[in-house]
């Protein structure tokens, strides 16, 4: 049997669908309830429904053979995973934002607000840009609205959250999307299995 960590939230929902379409559906998974652990041994798979964040985690100690997780996740944590497909679902950018009418101060470091401290470091690094990371797990948006930051580093898909918080991207750097990842020990082992689940996940993609 294949374990596959899901991202729980909408983006796991499209992913599941795409699953389902190949054959591993798993319908329970539609019922209302607070489970976390689907299976259906039929199709020899199991689902765990995780926070996105941790998908890489999962996968990466085996807990679960393959996993769905943003590239974004994938970056900041830079765990040691295969990643075999682009699934090109949850398209977004990182972005650096901040209120419409920011200048930057050379004289000092740029305060920056993120969940993303290593993605950050590494986009100021690469011109050589000093920085203070103020590390947040949510509502990013609010920092440079209070005062706590100059900017954001944060991930932006509609543009609505910015928007509707009189902010604006000053800079879009990194194209992300959902990446199919594979645990390195599991893909020796069960090499045939996801490889076949990949191609099956790539043909009904190129169909959609
Ligand atoms: C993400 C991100 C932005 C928002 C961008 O937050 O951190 O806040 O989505 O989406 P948009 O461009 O479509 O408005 P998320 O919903 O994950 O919530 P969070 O603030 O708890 O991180």
């Amino acid at each position: 049997m294949i374990t596959v960590a899901l991202p729980k939230g909408r983006l796991g929902d499209k992913v599941y669908n795409l699953f389902a379409s190949i054959g591993y559906d798993c319908s329970e998974i539609y019922d209302d309830n607070r489970k976390l652990v689907f299976e259906n041994p039929e199709n020899g798979v199991r689902y765990l429904l995780v926070k996105p964040s941790d998908v890489a985690v999962y996968v990466y100690h085996g807990a679960a053979d393959i996993g769905i997780a943003g590239k974004d996740i994938l970056d900041e944590c830079g765990l040691s995973l295969y990643e075999l497909l682009d699934l090109k679902l949850g398209k977004c950018h990182m972005c650096v934002a901040a209120q419409n009418d920011y200048k930057e101060d050379p004289s000092r470091p740029i305060r920056v607000a993120t969940k993303f401290p290593n993605i950050a470091k590494k986009h100021y690094m690469s011109f050589n840009r000093e920085i203070e990371i103020i590390k947040l797990n949510g509502s990013i948006e609010i920092a440079p609205l209070v005062g706590l930051s100059d900017v954001i580093v944060d991930i932006v898909e509609t543009g609505t959250t910015l928007k509707e918080n009189n902010l604006k991207v000053f800079e879009k750097f990194l194209p992300i999307s959902a990446r199919l990842i594979a645990n390195r020990t599991s893909y020796t082992f069960h090499k045939d299995e996801i490889d076949s689940l990949c191609s099956r996940l790539q043909k009904a993609l190129e169909e959609k």
